[in-house]
This record gives C-alpha cells, sequence and structure tokens, in this order.
C-alpha cells in the first residue's frame, strides 16, 4: 500500500442514460453530471436514494462501465491520466461455497496473475488482521455473517490497490454485527490508510466512518452535498451523541429525504 498515498481521483460531470425495457421509450438519464474528488488515504461515503445511480458510479471507477460523457482521472496531479487501480467490493459479494475462506481470499489475486502460492501467502498474512486466523481451511458456510464480510474484504484488500471501492459492506448484517464491524474497519483504515469510497445507506455509519460524505441527488444524479466530518479520530461509540455528529447527522438526513422524495416522486416515469 506504499504508493497508495501519492494518488487522488478526480470525477469530472460523468453522465449515463440507460436503454429502458420496453419499445420505443426513450433511455433513462441516470448520471446527470456526476463530479468530486478524493484525496489519498482519504475515506469518502456516498449516499443517496436507492436507484439514483451510486453502484453504477463504481462500476464506472472499477472500468466495467462507461460513463457517455465526462472523465475519471485516477493518478498523481500531473495531469497524466492513468488507469484506475481499484479494488471493488460490488453491492452482492458472494464466497464461493466449495472453495475454502483461503482461497476464495486469492481469487483476486488469481484473476489478475498472481501465482498461487504466493496469492496465498500474502492473503494468509492478512488472516489475523481480519479475525479469521484459524479459518484458512473452513468453508465460507462455517463462518458467520459477519465473518464472511470479513473474508470478503479480504479479498479485496489483499489486491493493494490505491482505492477501494465498497459498496454497501455491511448492508446485509445484523445491527449489533454492522456495529462491530463498523469499529473493526475504522481500525484497520487507520493502520493502513487507504483511499477508500464506500456507499452505505446508513447515515450514522457514513459520519461515523468517513472525512467526507457526499449526497447524490434523485435520478439524474448530481452531487447534492459534500459535507466534511471533523470529528476526531479515533471515533468512540459514545461520539454517536455528540451535538456535533447529532448535527451532522440530521443535515445529511434533511437533504437525503428531500432528494428520496424527488426519487418517489418519479417513479414509473
Ligand atoms: N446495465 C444497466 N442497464 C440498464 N439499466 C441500468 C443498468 N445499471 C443500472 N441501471 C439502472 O440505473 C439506475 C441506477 O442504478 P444503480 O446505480 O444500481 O443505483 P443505486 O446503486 O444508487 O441504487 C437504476 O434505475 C437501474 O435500474
Ligand atoms: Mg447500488
Amino acid at each position: 500500500m506504499t504508493d497508495a498515498r501519492g494518488h487522488r481521483i478526480a470525477v469530472d460531470g460523468l453522465t449515463k442514460s440507460f436503454p429502458q425495457p420496453g419499445r420505443g421509450r426513450p433511455d433513462r438519464p441516470v448520471l446527470g453530471g456526476v463530479s468530486f474528488t478524493a484525496q489519498p488515504g482519504e475515506f469518502v461515503s456516498v449516499i443517496g436514494p436507492s436507484g439514483c445511480g451510486k453502484s453504477t458510479v463504481f462500476n464506472m471507477l472499477a472500468g466495467l462501465e462507461t460513463p457517455d460523457s465526462g472523465s475519471i482521472r485516477f493518478g498523481t496531479s500531473d495531469g497524466e491520466p492513468t488507469a484506475p487501480h481499484c479494488a471493488y467490493m460490488p453491492q452482492k459479494d458472494l464466497l464461493f461455497p466449495w472453495r475454502t475462506v483461503l482461497d476464495n481470499t486469492v481469487l483476486g489475486l488469481q484473476v489478475h496473475g498472481v501465482p498461487k502460492p504466493e496469492a496465498r501467502r500474502r492473503a494468509r498474512e492478512l488472516f489475523p488482521v481480519f479475525g479469521l486466523s484459524g479459518f484458512e481451511d473452513a468453508r465460507p458456510s462455517q463462518l458467520s455473517g459477519g465473518m464472511r464480510q470479513r473474508a470478503a474484504l479480504l479479498r479485496t484488500v489483499v489486491q493493494e490497490r490505491e482505492l477501494l471501492l465498497l459498496d454497501e459492506p455491511f448492508g446485509a448484517l445484523d445491527s449489533l454485527t454492522r456495529t462491530e464491524m463498523q469499529s473493526w474497519l475504522q481500525d484497520v483504515w487507520q493502520r493502513y490508510r487507504w483511499m477508500v469510497l464506500m456507499i452505505t445507506h446508513d447515515i450514522r455509519e457514513a459520519v461515523y466512518l468517513s472525512d467526507r460524505v457526499i449526497v447524490l441527488s434523485a435520478r439524474p444524479a448530481t452531487v447534492r452535498r459534500d459535507v466534511r466530518v471533523d470529528l476526531p479520530r479515533p471515533r468512540e461509540l459514545s461520539m454517536i451523541t455528540t451535538p456535533e455528529f447529532v448535527a451532522l447527522e440530521q443535515e445529511l438526513l434533511d437533504v437525503l429525504h428531500e432528494e428520496a422524495r424527488h426519487a418517489l416522486a418519479q417513479r414509473d416515469t
């Protein structure tokens, strides 16, 4: 992760329309010019109404989808465009049930041509950090929900990319496990200082973990609000009830609700 510190990302004016099902219907504009930047080592959360295009933006960052217009610049400040070097944990991230946990966590490396023994060595080193020691040879079905999620994260992190893209990483967890995972993620992030972009629908989670929270509008999405979270680190659970925390939460909730109302109004249009 050493070269992570020099890289930044600049997303500028992304637009995208998708074809709609049904003959003769016009394409649906999903992104209406999304622009933001993220600095090396920064933790940025992205929130927005359901269906507004959050995952689409991440797919573009990961190079899986191309914008109709706009650009993504990734790299140092000399203006030289580089290919994005992202490790992506998509919204529905599955572990293969027939592979051991270790062999699941090396998949990303293997896809990029790292020989299996080397991939396994690198993944094994992270098992203690991810609270998975002793489960290398277990099957995913033998793990708790939180452990499966940590294994999926390990698979993402072990690729040592400059940017981690996490799409609702804790969405499927119960609230207690979720709280534990948030505090764990903060710990490992403080240790490694990856640049993280995380989609979440949980405003409290966004405030608790982030340096900045970006709110996307209803479709076609633009950046509606970009809020800095200046709470001290490490964040403690007790901070959730402080006036500063509550005020940020309220501000974000107000914007999000407004956009969610717009999104509801445009359903089936
Ligand atoms: N490949 C695609 N083809 C057609 N429509 C798509 C495609 N990907 C996303 N969409 C549509 O774009 C909109 C935004 O999707 P998405 O980015 O997944 O939203 P979010 O992650 O914010 O919930 C939705 O209406 C979705 O149906
Ligand atoms: Mg999504």
